[in-house]
């Protein structure tokens, strides 16, 4: 498995597979199947899959963990970037046919409707995600404060479920899923951080010296 992960291939399978709900979308474009309701299709498909994207981006660390495959951590950032990028569309479809690029109206909407408020809370807050993804940024920024950065892709994640639960007028399932599952991987995140916060016995053959084993930080993006 771990050579498959790490095979020159892996990054390609994966970077096709986070593509194919955009080419499923342009394939009903193309053969008309937009529904009789085509901006309404593509802004819930996007935004559909924006919530799953970051929803797999966040499980990635605990996946990791629990299956012993810390290669996994190659494909966070592009797991991340494609949630920008669906989420680009996602508003695209809304500021364009839906505000037809009228900024002043967009920003009365975002005033007056909480479920938009949210839902662009979230989008404005995944920018500095993506534009600081990069190793170089990663040095830049270090890893303490790169980290503290990148751990809002919990808080966007939040405001994306809230967003969603909001928008449903009835049946709330679907919604209610999507947080159980953000609810899940809050917890699991919670654990893994008041276990390492807690002291560590030490064995007998260590010392106190500082481990130089190089630790990747755990890019959210
Ligand atoms: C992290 C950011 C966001 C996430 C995760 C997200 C997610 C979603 C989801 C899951 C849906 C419902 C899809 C369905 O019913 O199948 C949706 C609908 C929608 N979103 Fe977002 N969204 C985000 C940001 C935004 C932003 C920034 C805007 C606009 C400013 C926006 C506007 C809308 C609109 C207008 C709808 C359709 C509402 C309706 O049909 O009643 N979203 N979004």
């Amino acid at each position: 498995m771990r050579n498959l992960l790490l095979s020159r291939w892996s990054k390609l399978v994966v970077f096709l597979a986070c593509l194919s709900p955009f080419a499923y979308l342009f394939w009903r474009a193309y053969s008309g199947q937009l529904t009789a309701n085509p901006v309404e299709f593509v802004q819930h498909f996007t935004g559909d899959w924006t919530l799953r994207f970051l929803l797999i981006t966040l499980s990635i660390t605990p996946l990791r963990r629990l299956l012993n495959l810390p290669d996994l951590i190659r494909f966070r950032r592009m797991l991340g970037l494609f949630a920008f990028t669906y989420v680009c569309l996602h508003f695209l479809t809304y500021i364009w046919p839906d505000q037809d690029f009228n900024l002043a109206g967009m920003w009365k909407d975002v005033a007056k409707r909480p479920f938009i408020t949210v839902g662009f809370l979230g989008f404005v807050l995944l920018i500095p995600l993506a534009l600081t993804s990069t190793k170089g940024w990663m040095r830049r920024l270090g890893g303490k404060r790169w980290q503290a950065l990148h751990r809002l892709i919990y808080v966007i994640a939040i405001c994306g479920v809230i967003h969603y639960y909001w928008l449903v007028k009835s049946d709330h399932r679907l919604p209610l899923l999507y947080a159980a599952i953000l609810a899940l991987l809050l917890l699991s995140r919670l654990a893994s951080s008041l276990l390492k916060s807690r002291p560590q016995p030490v064995a007998p053959h260590e010392t106190s010296q500082p481990s130089f084993g190089v630790r990747e930080p755990s890019s959210r993006l």
